[in-house]
């Protein structure tokens, strides 16, 4: 039997970071993963941090904030393991906010066409999810953690002071079960069916025409675009996303696709004859209140949640890597999470 300080089931952008911070503070760490690393919503993710989007729930705000705050040296101890560099891609968000003082957007992006919205400027960043995810990849490989693609997690049991993580090949054993599996925890984690639910997002990629300059992220609550600036998708813009209830489906539709190309040029005309290079859908995971699940099940201290993140996964990961290594080591959590405690959710408390 294989046995480390933590087992982790996911190897999404949250389940590699964690590995990462838990690695560094010199636990043994093992990572299995269902299927390839980074696969699912952090390879769809659109990747703005988008710590200040009005349709966050006011409570992510402390855990936005810290993670923001984290994410200079999270970059950096990615880049130093990996020798890849990962820039953030754009510095300016125009948000649609009929309540507050308008951006001048006319001098800002004149081929802007507002329409019915009112635009706010939010110093907000954004970053490649998928060159995070090459090279969060490369500093985990770089390390010793132990990284299983294609190895799904078949049931978990405590054993005296351990868990025992069964998959279709091996058993594995760890004092700490931690799971990261995104929309297919409630699954892995034998929970109620609803405590984490897929919810769909459609998107695209099209060429950034020559005559739109666009180096800042537009976002109204129907539609976001978000140019990549540099790197292998320099010249990329991203339009996104559709929000839909449909399961594990991730089948892209041409009509969703059309309709998220126009209505990103009903504000960017120059968007209508864009040629698409990609489409994609991906599963966010999503609890009842939106928060993401950080902590330990009510009644099983060994096995955690870092599930949940809906639509702010990449902006998360490095406060959640944090503060799951904080709670994992005992020590005070950087801010208060009971927000966020998996034994807010009355489905768990008898789990
Ligand atoms: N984070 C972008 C989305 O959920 O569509």
């Amino acid at each position: 039997m294989h046995h480390s300080d933590y087992c982790i089931a996911g190897a999404g952008i949250i389940g590699l970071s964690l590995a990462l911070e838990l690695h560094r503070r010199g636990a043994t760490v093992t990572v299995l993963e269902r299927n390839a690393p980074l696969a699912e919503a952090s390879y769809a993710a659109g990747g703005m941090l988008a710590s200040h989007d009005p349709e966050n729930p006011a409570a992510l705000q402390p855990l936005a904030d810290l993670s923001l705050s984290l994410y200079p040296a999270y970059l950096a101890a990615i880049e130093s393991l990996s020798q890849l560099h990962v820039p953030f891609q754009t510095y300016l968000t125009l948000q649609s906010h009929p309540t507050s003082t308008p951006a001048d957007t006319k001098s800002l992006l004149p081929q802007l066409n507002p329409g019915s919205h009112t635009f706010v400027r939010l110093k907000e960043r954004s970053i490649d999810p998928r060159q995070l995810g090459q090279a969060l990849l490369a500093a985990v490989l770089s390390t010793s953690i132990a990284l299983h693609p294609h190895t799904p997690v078949q049931s978990i049991r405590s054993v005296g002071d351990a868990i025992e993580i069964q998959t279709t090949t091996s058993t594995f054993s760890a004092s700490h079960f931690i799971d990261c599996t995104g929309a297919w925890a409630a699954a892995s984690s034998n929970l109620p069916s609803g405590t984490v639910v897929p919810r769909k997002g459609q998107m695209l990629a099209v060429a950034l025409p020559s005559s739109l300059p666009l180096d800042l992220v537009i976002r109204t609550p129907e539609i976001y675009i978000i140019p990549r600036t540099q790197g292998p998708n320099a010249g990329h813009v991203v339009i996104g996303a559709t929000v839909e209830d449909k399961g594990f489906d991730k089948t892209v539709h041409p009509i969703d696709i059309a309709m998220l190309q126009s209505s990103a040029a009903e504000l960017l005309p120059q968007l209508a004859d864009a040629t698409i290079l990609e489409t994609w859908a991906g599963l966010r995971p999503a609890t009842s209140d939106l928060l993401p699940l950080l902590g330990a099940l009510p009644h099983r201290p060994r096995h955690l949640l870092a599930a949940g993140h809906y639509r702010n996964g990449i902006l998360l990961a490095p406060a959640t890597a944090h503060l799951m290594a904080q709670l994992l080591t005992n020590e005070t959590p950087a801010i208060d999470v009971a927000a966020f405690a998996p034994a807010r959710i009355a489905g768990l408390l008898s789990t």
